[in-house]
C-alpha cells in the first residue's frame, strides 16, 4: 500500500527501512524519503514505526520463562 504519496513510498518499503534500523521518522526518511516532503503521511509512519518497534523490541535479551 502506498504511505507516502510525495515520495511514491509503500508500508513495505518503510517496515523493510525499520526492520534494517530506520528507528525514527528522521532516519525512515533518510533511507527511503518517507515523511520528507510535505509530511501527510508522517501519522502512518509513525504507526508502522510503533508496530515494527513492538514486534522487535530493541535491546531486550529475550528471555526463556518455565
Ligand atoms: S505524503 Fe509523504 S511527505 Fe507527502
Amino acid at each position: 500500500m502506498l504511505i507516502c504519496h510525495c515520495k511514491k513510498v509503500t508500508d513495505a518499503t518503510i517496515r523493510e527501512a525499520v526492520k534494517n534500523g530506520a528507528r525514527s521518522r528522521g532516519l525512515v526518511g533518510r533511507v527511503c524519503g518517507a515523511g520528507t516532503c510535505c509530511g501527510g503521511c508522517l501519522p502512518a509512519v509513525d504507526e508502522i514505526l510503533q508496530a515494527e518497534r513492538e514486534e522487535t523490541p530493541r535491546g531486550l535479551p529475550m528471555l526463556a520463562v518455565g
